[in-house]
């Protein structure tokens, strides 16, 4: 008692707490550590696909049908690498966003625990969407330069809302993926254990976003929440541009340009990920997030 009077303003909100404190717990009931429940000893089945095959970025054009059932599987191997290695890009963007967001908050306070929780979840998957990415036999797959800079001026300045809510984009982007790699029996089965765990416990960190997305929003004006919503909008179309690396193709043994010509028009990636998303989307519009100038770049992302 004696402490909350002395430091009023950083204390937390009750229901602030009453969240954190439940995924704490869901925390603690299970958690999984990468190291010892991936199988990382058997060697590579190539008689397996990285990724659903349709998820492939060419998956349902004159492309992919004139390719062998291996030049499938090399590519959605190469493309389910490269998610992962965009999937260790944000997770070091969103990890220095949490910790910003908790320097110098109450230490004692759930919220702060559950927030240094997340990042230690972040801190493992990274490790072991590496090693992942490293057994599929793909090299480091880095988004381009621009969203390189990009993604280091929004972690060094994005907070409240900007943050939470293009933690929550990135997230529920790969969660519908991998919720369908990690059934699928097509898919190698380390890279669907990979994506279990990622799937359970991104879960907590979906429902962490949405609340603080909320929380924050409750106390931003108009004008706050418009500079906001765009930002996020930015953030999600480099995003989601940046999943797949344009040297998948070659390194998955085909024709650079024709296949990045092919995945660009590809009608059915696009309603793939635009059906994907339509809870995301719904989120968005319920907070007030999807304004006008937003809407632009969701399109652009095939997101709505
Ligand atoms: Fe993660
Ligand atoms: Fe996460």
């Amino acid at each position: 008692m004696a402490i909350s009077a002395s430091r009023p303003e950083i204390r937390t909100s009750p229901s602030e707490d009453g969240v954190a404190r439940r995924l704490l717990d869901s925390s603690a009931r299970l958690s999984y550590d990468p190291l010892t429940e991936v199988d990382w000893e058997t060697p590579l089945d190539t008689g397996y696909h990285g990724a659903s095959p349709e998820w492939s970025t060419l998956y349902g054009t004159p492309y992919w049908d004139e390719m062998t059932d291996a030049q499938r599987k090399a590519l959605t191997r190469q493309e389910a690498a490269s998610v992962a290695s965009t999937g260790i890009w944000f997770e070091m963007i969103l990890q220095q966003m949490v910790l910003r967001d908790i320097y110098a908050k109450d230490p004692l306070s759930d919220s702060f625990q559950w927030a240094l929780t997340e990042i230690a979840d972040e801190c493992r998957h990274s490790i072991m969407f590496a090693r992942g990415a490293q057994k599929l036999g793909a090299p480091a797959y880095r988004p381009r330069r621009a969203a390189v800079e990009l993604g280091r001026f929004f972690k060094t300045v994005a907070f409240g809302e900007a943050a939470y809510a293009a933690i929550l984009v990135a997230e529920e982007v790969l969660d519908v993926m991998q919720r369908d790699w990690m059934r699928d029996e097509r898919v190698v089965p380390f890279v669907r254990t990979i994506n279990n765990i990622h799937v359970v416990e991104e879960s907590r960190h979906m429902k962490f976003a949405r609340d603080e997305t909320r929380r924050h929003l409750a106390r931003a004006g108009r004008v706050r929440r418009h500079i906001h919503s765009l930002l996020i909008a930015i953030a999600s179309y480099v995003i989601v541009s940046s999943m797949v690396n344009r040297k998948v193709y070659a390194n998955a043994g085909l024709d650079e340009e024709r296949a990045i010509r092919e995945a660009k028009a590809n009608e059915h990636h696009k309603s793939m990920m635009r059906s994907s998303c339509a809870g995301l989307m719904e989120f968005l519009t319920s907070v007030g997030l999807l304004t006008k100038p937003a809407l632009f770049f969701y399109q652009r992302a095939n997101l709505i």
